[in-house]
């Protein structure tokens, strides 16, 4: 990463606005954040702001409000945990422009934490609205990005107000982009890539970066069944993406014209149906019942998977291996988070559910490195460009003041 960060512009005294991804999950019915792994992560830069003197103005989204205020989706919840996990006071607005915010930044003294309303209460920020971005842009001297989560949308306050106010990369945006790009750039080998859920169409980019540089891919998930299904084999009701069949076979070709060993389930759990009653029995894959459908891998497969990873010094890991949300069909994923936690390799854990099921496992901090990005991980890996990475000047282009 060669973007200009919070350690390259002076912050003392200066009001900052600092875009994080308190995007978290909450419980539907007490409104508990059940994960705060997203607010932990932006604290070294939160508290290298407050160290310096600098008046710390946060600004995120939380869920999709679509433009409008919804009671539901405002981050006085978030502030309070905030406030509880730095220890100080964080201040909150009921929007995140207009004249209440103007005289709270006011008000605010160096080292001071405010976090603004959710700024997709606006539809100025999805449309990435230049008056909107200015708005937001007029609280605060200096720009800070420290929402690598949100770093792949062209929002407002991802890439608009770049326009308008010196801009850097926070701490956590560099280390995230700094890990994940290392992923692809130099590998250590023997290096793995243990891919699942549930869709092929949205891997394949990230499949086609990755094959160049991986020794092996171990594909579960409910994308294994398009690739088994394109091997003749077959998958029952599993969902299939019959438009990715001829995908599933040039990835194939491509790892056998690479030398990638490309592993695929040898036994999988089918269901008659996807419910928490649903009966369920282990069948090697030339005995798929054609009325059932795969919800996870089996355990000759976890088997197999696992000899192959213990070879491994180094394995990235996105996706589930089976539908994981039921609990009976959650045993190959987590047979395969227990097992990268107890490797003496590093692992990189993409975000998204991944993340969640990591953390949610007690089994985050055995791991090399947890991605708070779902789509940013994706699509870095995919070799793409991230709009509000993109947005921000480079080292060398920085102009010096
Ligand atoms: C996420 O949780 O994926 C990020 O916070 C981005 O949210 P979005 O998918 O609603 O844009
Ligand atoms: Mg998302």
């Amino acid at each position: 990463m060669d973007k200009m960060t919070v350690r390259d512009i002076e912050v003392g005294g200066k009001r900052v606005l600092v875009r994080v991804d308190f995007n978290v999950p909450l419980n539907e019915e007490t409104r508990v954040i059940t994960d705060d792994t997203r607010i932990r992560a932006t604290l070294p830069t939160i508290r290298y702001l407050i160290d310096r003197g600098a008046k710390v103005i946060l600004c995120s989204h939380l869920g999709r409000p679509g433009g409008k205020a919804i009671d539901k989706l405002r981050l006085s919840i978030v502030a309070k945990h905030l406030s509880q996990i730095l220890g100080q006071p964080v201040a909150v607005t009921t929007d995140c422009i207009g004249p209440e915010v103007d005289k709270t930044i006011e008000k605010m003294r160096g080292g001071d934490v405010l976090l603004l309303e959710n700024v997709r209460f606006h539809p100025g920020e999805e449309k990435n609205d230049a008056s909107f971005a200015q708005a937001l842009a007029q609280l605060a001297d200096i720009y800070v990005n420290d929402a690598f989560g949100a770093i792949h949308r062209t929002h407002a306050s991802i890439v608009g107000i770049t326009n308008y106010l010196p801009a850097v990369a926070g701490l956590l945006v560099e280390r995230e982009s700094k890990v994940l790009e290392g992923v692809l750039a130099n590998p250590t080998h023997p290096f793995a890539g243990l891919l699942g859920g549930a869709k092929v169409s949205d891997k394949i980019c990230m499949l086609e970066n990755i094959m160049d540089r991986v020794d092996s891919l171990l594909i579960g998930g409910g994308m294994a069944a398009t690739f088994l299904k394109a091997k003749s084999y077959e998958t029952g009701l599993s969902l299939i993406e019959a438009d990715r069949l001829d995908t599933a076979v040039g990835l194939m070709e491509k790892a056998t014209r690479n030398g990638v060993r490309l592993l695929l389930p040898v036994d999988v759990i089918v269901a008659n149906e996807i419910s928490a009653e649903a009966n369920v029995k282990t069948v090697a894959i030339e005995n798929i019942p054609s009325d059932w459908r795969i919800v996870d891998i089996g355990p000759q497969t976890i088997k197999h998977f696992s000899k192959e990873l213990e070879e491994c010094q180094k394995v990235f890991w996105n996706g589930p291996m089976g539908i994981y949300e039921i609990p009976q069909f959650a045993e190959g994923t987590k047979n395969m988070a227990r097992l990268l936690a107890s490797l003496d390799a590093t692992t990189i854990i993409g975000g998204g559910s991944t993340a969640e099921i990591v953390t949610g496992m007690g089994l985050a901090d055995a791991m090399s490195f947890v991605s708070t990005g779902g789509g940013a991980s994706l699509r870095l890996l995919s070799g793409e460009t991230l709009p509000g990475l993109e947005a921000l000047p480079n080292k060398k282009e920085a102009k010096s003041d």
